[in-house]
């Protein structure tokens, strides 16, 4: 049997992930767009969930504009602490296991190794707060609930770092990229892969069971945003890839201040699931290739 899944979102990178491979997980998804459910309005986000009565609840949309979140606190806690946290409440009542996602943000990026799940958090810019915040609302209210924190997405669709590269790329101009904050990049379809895959066990685990609470994941390997611009040009360029040039954080002033090292330790989670994630070099290949792919087809 099919598990039913109710989710949030349909036109972010995750969301549109998830829609693409939910039939291959078996999983029957019912997703939501911002028209038919708007995290700025927790209580009747709360009410599709009543309504909906899903096995699980799938939170995939997001405030995510981290420089705006400075100017715009209130709506950005509105939709990344409040809703998740109506939700959650929605979700105990009925029974349904929730899956919430979060991000690196929550940490300071002071620690020089990976950010272990029962690390410390300390968010530097308002977008983490609100996460953080959300982050604890959603365990705190439903114990059936799993929140996924994850770093640097990206995909084949909407605005991401991939896209962009390749766009400056074709412009010609010299690249110079921040060369001093340092991650692990995420493919959005192994996100999305990875959670659909285990959404049978979120749906029949009892409470206590080590597959919910707070996970990382994120795609294998640490690499500074210039490393990541190099290794998205090789992969798409070959042998005529550009050099990427380096510059530091201090000289590219930005409204919310970013963790330098925000590099996820992923070992519980792979160890609770019984999975190895693969190297983002592999995952982001596929993205270019789809990119390119798409390109050949518009021209
Ligand atoms: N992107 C990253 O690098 C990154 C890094 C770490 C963690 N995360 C987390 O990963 C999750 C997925 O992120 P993503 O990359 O898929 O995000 P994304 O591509 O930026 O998409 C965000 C989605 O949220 C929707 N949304 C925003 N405000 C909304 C509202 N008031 N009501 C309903 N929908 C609303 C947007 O809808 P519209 O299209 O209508 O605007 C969009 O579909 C989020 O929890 C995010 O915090 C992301």
């Amino acid at each position: 049997m099919s598990v039913r899944a109710l989710m949030f979102g349909t036109t972010g990178q995750l969301a549109r992930e998830v829609l693409r491979q939910a039939d291959a997980h078996h999983v029957k998804l019912t997703a939501l767009s911002r028209a038919e459910a708007d995290l700025s309005d927790p209580e009747a986000c709360a009410r599709r969930v009543a309504e909906h009565r899903p096995d699980l609840v799938i939170l995939a949309a997001a405030y995510t504009a981290v420089d705006l979140a400075e100017t715009e606190g209130v709506l950005a806690r509105r939709v990344n602490a409040e809703s998740p946290g109506a939700i959650a409440r929605a979700c105990a009542s009925a029974g349904a296991a929730l899956v919430h996602f979060s991000t690196d943000y929550v940490f300071d990026g002071a620690k020089t190794s990976p950010y272990a799940i029962d690390d410390s958090t300390h968010p530097l810019n308002a977008y983490g707060e609100t996460k953080l915040e959300g982050e604890r609302k959603v365990l705190d209210a439903c114990p059936r609930a799993v929140v996924i924190r994850t770093s640097w997405v990206v995909s084949a669709h909407g605005k991401n770092f991939v896209k962009t590269m390749l766009r400056l790329a074709a412009q010609g101009q010299p690249l110079k990229v921040v060369d001093d904050q340092f991650g692990r990049p995420t493919s959005a379809a192994d996100l999305a892969g990875f959670m659909l895959a285990q959404a049978r066990r979120w749906t029949e685990a009892s409470c206590g069971d080590p597959a919910f609470g707070l996970h990382h994941f994120a795609n294998a390997g640490e690499t500074s945003w210039r490393g990541f611009a190099q290794g998205i040009f090789d992969l798409a360029l070959g042998p005529q890839a550009p050099d990427v040039g380096g510059q530091k954080t201090a000289d590219r002033p930005s409204p919310a201040t970013r963790p330098l090292r925000g590099v996820l330790d992923t070992r519980h989670t792979e160890a609770t699931f019984g999975i190895q994630i693969r190297p983002w070099r592999e995952a982001v290949a596929e993205i270019v290739a789809e990119l390119q792919s798409q390109e050949a087809q518009s021209a």
